[in-house]
């Protein structure tokens, strides 16, 4: 039997020698050096995957992504669970450095990683499933007014986002392993969001509101996204939380601009704060017009979003969603809503119950679905992603 026909599912499921074979020989071992690559092509957009945190998270947002939630089947325990996240761990380590994953039917579509990067993250039933409740972050998410969740598009036990500059990559990275983790997991959800791409990087994105939406960020990852005390194995990672929020398009294109200012507080055109000129000035919370109402308004949604420690903002890297148009010619679209923090309840959570109580945008916007992930650490050389807790 060639090395191609071999099941790569069959050599990850068959046991502990077989898996620490590999794991010596390929799965996380030193990225094929410079000057080696198939095809003499030379290296293209390559996102490097070993560190301290996992890529797709202080990476600069990539054009496409697609988010997949996992349920894991039963029967699957720690020990099942860390040979699944090491076969995970070698696709995703191959297929980000331009590498076809094992026995990979279309090695060439690995020829152009455009960036590619692929994040993991655990859902609540993954703790049980591998008896290690006690070592599940304390913080859940409570039920928010505005939510009209639908199980559909929420909750998993096993998160794989996967970004990239190219469709053609993301698909075929998503396909390779979501296909080598079927054996362990079901898709309970895949949802598929972009961004501009004719658009140069590190200006402010639009939304598909028209707004510019990514202005303020925190300055200090190091505070305000990587997890530095609490369990052991989740320092160096962190916690995420995705939203899909519908838009109604048709209603926002009713209202006129002063209502759309009103409600986010900043001018639709330029991004800037109703009380400056230019996108990135300070917003003057304090500031009140001639009839001594505040420029800003009290519902506005950067007044209620903002955090008063700039230590406590939440890393946004949100992509827009758009899953077609009916026969009258209505598009099904909105944001997903990704966010990234070291703690939950101290960052996501009252900014969240502040939107949900008041803010403007939700005229216009509805959260149907909603999961929470805590995000491993990255591994080193040799290591794989979850190792921290499953080994
Ligand atoms: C469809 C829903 C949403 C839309 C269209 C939206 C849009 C925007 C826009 C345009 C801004 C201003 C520019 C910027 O700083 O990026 C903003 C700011 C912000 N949004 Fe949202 N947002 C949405 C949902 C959310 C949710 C669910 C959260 C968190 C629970 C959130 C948290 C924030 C934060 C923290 C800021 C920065 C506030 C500041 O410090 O100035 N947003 N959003």
């Amino acid at each position: 039997m060639s090395a191609r026909n071999l099941s790569r599912r069959a050599l990850f499921t068959g046991g502990a020698v077989v898996a620490a074979g590999l794991a010596a020989t390929s799965s996380c071992g030193p990225d094929r050096p410079a000057g080696t690559r198939p095809h003499d092509q030379p290296p293209h957009g390559i996102e490097p995957f070993h560190g301290p945190h996992q890529a797709g998270i202080a990476t600069s947002p990539q054009t496409h992504a697609a988010f997949v939630g996992l349920d894991l089947r039963p029967g699957v325990d720690r020990a099942g669970l860390g040979r699944l996240m090491r076969l995970l761990t070698d696709d995703a380590h191959r297929l980000t450095q331009g590498r076809p994953g094992l026995a990979d039917a279309q090695p060439e579509l690995a020829d152009l990683p455009a960036r590619l990067t692929v994040t993991f993250g655990f859902g609540p039933g993954l703790f049980a499933a591998a008896g290690l409740e006690h070592q599940r972050p304390s913080a859940r998410l409570p039920r928010f007014d505005v939510d009209r969740l639908e199980d559909r598009w929420s909750d998993g036990d096993l998160l794989v986002q996967v970004c990239a500059d190219d469709a053609v990559t993301l698909a075929h990275a998503v396909r390779f392993i979501v296909k080598d983790a079927r054996d362990f997991a079901a898709v309970r959800w895949t949802q598929r969001g972009f961004r501009r791409t004719a658009q140069p990087p590190g200006q402010t994105q639009r939304n598909l509101m028209g707004q510019l939406d990514g202005t303020v960020q925190p300055a200090d990852l190091a505070r305000s996204v990587w997890i530095s005390d609490g369990p052991a194995w989740l320092r160096g990672g962190t916690t995420m939380v995705l939203r899909r929020i519908r838009m109604d398009l048709e209603k926002w294109d009713r209202a006129d601009d002063a209502a759309k200012q009103f409600a986010m507080g900043r001018d639709i055109r330029t991004g800037a704060p109703l009380t400056g000129e230019r996108e990135h000035d300070e917003p003057d919370l304090a500031a009140k017009n001639g009839n001594g109402f505040p420029v800003i308004p009290e519902e506005a949604h950067i007044r209620l979003a903002r955090a008063d420690d700039p230590s406590l903002r939440i890393l946004r890297r949100g992509y827009n969603y758009d899953e077609g148009i009916t026969r009258e010619g209505v598009v099904d679209s909105g944001l997903l809503f990704a966010c990234y923090q070291a703690d939950l309840d101290r960052q996501f959570t009252p900014v969240q119950k502040r939107l949900a109580a008041s803010d403007m945008l939700n005229l216009w916007t509805t959260p149907i679905g909603s999961a929470v992930f805590a995000v491993p650490p990255g591994c080193r050389p040799g290591g794989w992603i979850g190792e921290t807790l499953l080994a």
